[in-house]
């Protein structure tokens, strides 16, 4: 239950937020980061809705326990706080269609709650966001990553990628049987927006023939040579091929689908792709978009591990005074970085790094 304001606390008071889409292994983090800074006897306020709970009035929060993470709430997909990849409230959509700056409202909220400092959970955009209202409203400010697309910078993983990448391996295990009984090509449109992580790791954990990356541009020839050579040289009466959701066209348009409101979202390319190989190579094609799936499960023990690994190295960087920092993976470390660095710096799919050569290795056909 929210109240407004808090009592004035007692102890070393933080807020702790989850923005942008959802993952596994959101709950996981919260939950370090409360066990973390109860020891120290400090109390935590989860914000709800990202920034959104403290846009409106009463402020919307929960008080954060251990006792509320002794069993199940860890092993949950999504977030017990809530969050939101919209309403930028330095443009805040307006009913009547206008956008206004609400960030000061936001602002105001942080003090009315009394909070020291503020945990963060976030992807590249609302770290962004978050960054600066911590400079515009004097707050102290660490980050920490999270996403499926993996293309947070300056950390080898964010957590969630690693579930969502097992999802989409496991669906191709499950598309495997089925492609194999009918002769069917499998097209599985992956999650990833402008980063083909979660495809390329997927696609050759789970014996893609085929994997399309944005970040690689592909000739359409070259994947219907793959198949007939899956079909002709190899006798192989099924292939699979993954595509992630930010390919292109042949004439390099992004393929959206304009939703009520005029917001537009990936989608599309699967089919597109499909299309052109069963055209192509006359092989009956299926297509597959796994859509939000890969977002809502229960977190893998990578996720969990890395979600606990960051919680506790939040609540230390507080502890040490050190802000406007994002937690970070790197070489097998917990590290911390400015998060300035982090936002300025997408991750890609590392065109010389290991996964490509080894799907390149392994002769799965990237499309160039
Ligand atoms: O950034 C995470 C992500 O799942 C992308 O992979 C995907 O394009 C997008 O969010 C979907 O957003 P929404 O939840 O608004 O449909």
């Amino acid at each position: 239950m929210s109240r407004n304001p808090p009592p004035a606390p007692a102890k070393k008071r933080i807020g702790i937020l989850t923005s942008g889409g959802d993952c596994a292994g959101l709950n996981a983090i919260i939950r370090a980061a409360v066990y973390a800074a109860t020891r120290l006897g400090w109390e935590v306020v989860g914000i709800e809705d990202g920034t959104a709970g403290l846009l409106e009035r009463p402020l919307r929060y929960k008080v954060l326990t251990r006792q509320m993470f002794d069993a199940t709430i860890m092993r949950l997909g999504g977030t017990i706080l809530g969050t939101t990849n919209k309403g930028n409230p330095f443009k805040f959509p307006m009913p009547d269609g206008s956008f206004k700056d609400r960030s000061q409202e936001i602002i105001d909220g942080f003090r009315e709650l009394g909070i020291e400092a503020l945990i963060g959970i976030g992807g590249d955009g609302s770290m962004a966001i978050l960054k600066t209202l911590a400079e515009r409203g004097g707050i102290k400010l660490v980050c920490i990553p999270k996403t499926i697309d993996n293309d947070v910078g300056k950390t080898e993983n964010s957590v969630g990628f690693v579930t969502a990448a097992y999802v989409a391996t496991e669906a191709l295990d499950r598309l495997q049987p089925t492609a194999a009984s009918h002769d069917r090509v499998m097209v599985l449109e992956v999650m990833g927006r402008d980063a083909g992580a979660i495809a390329i790791s997927a696609g050759i954990a789970g014996g893609a023939d085929v994997i399309l990356i944005p970040e690689i541009p592909y000739d359409i020839d070259k994947v219907v040579e793959k198949i007939n050579e899956v079909r002709d040289q190899e006798g192989r009466n099924f292939a699979l091929v993954v595509v992630s959701e930010a390919v292109r066209t042949a004439d390099g348009k992004a393929l959206q689908v304009e939703h009520l409101g005029g917001e537009k979202r990936y989608g599309g390319i699967g089919h597109y792709i499909g299309d052109q190989i069963a055209q192509k190579t006359g092989f009956e094609t299926r297509v597959t978009v796994l859509g939000h799936v890969q977002r809502g499960c229960a977190p893998i023990p990578e996720d969990r591990l890395m979600a606990a690994a960051f919680g506790v190295h939040a609540v230390e960087l507080v502890a040490a005074g050190k802000f406007d920092r994002m937690v970070a993976w790197s070489n097998r470390q917990v590290i911390d970085v400015p998060i300035a660095e982090a936002i300025a710096s997408q991750q890609e799919v590392d065109l010389g790094g290991a996964l490509v050569k080894t799907a390149r290795s392994l002769g799965i056909c990237l499309g160039d």
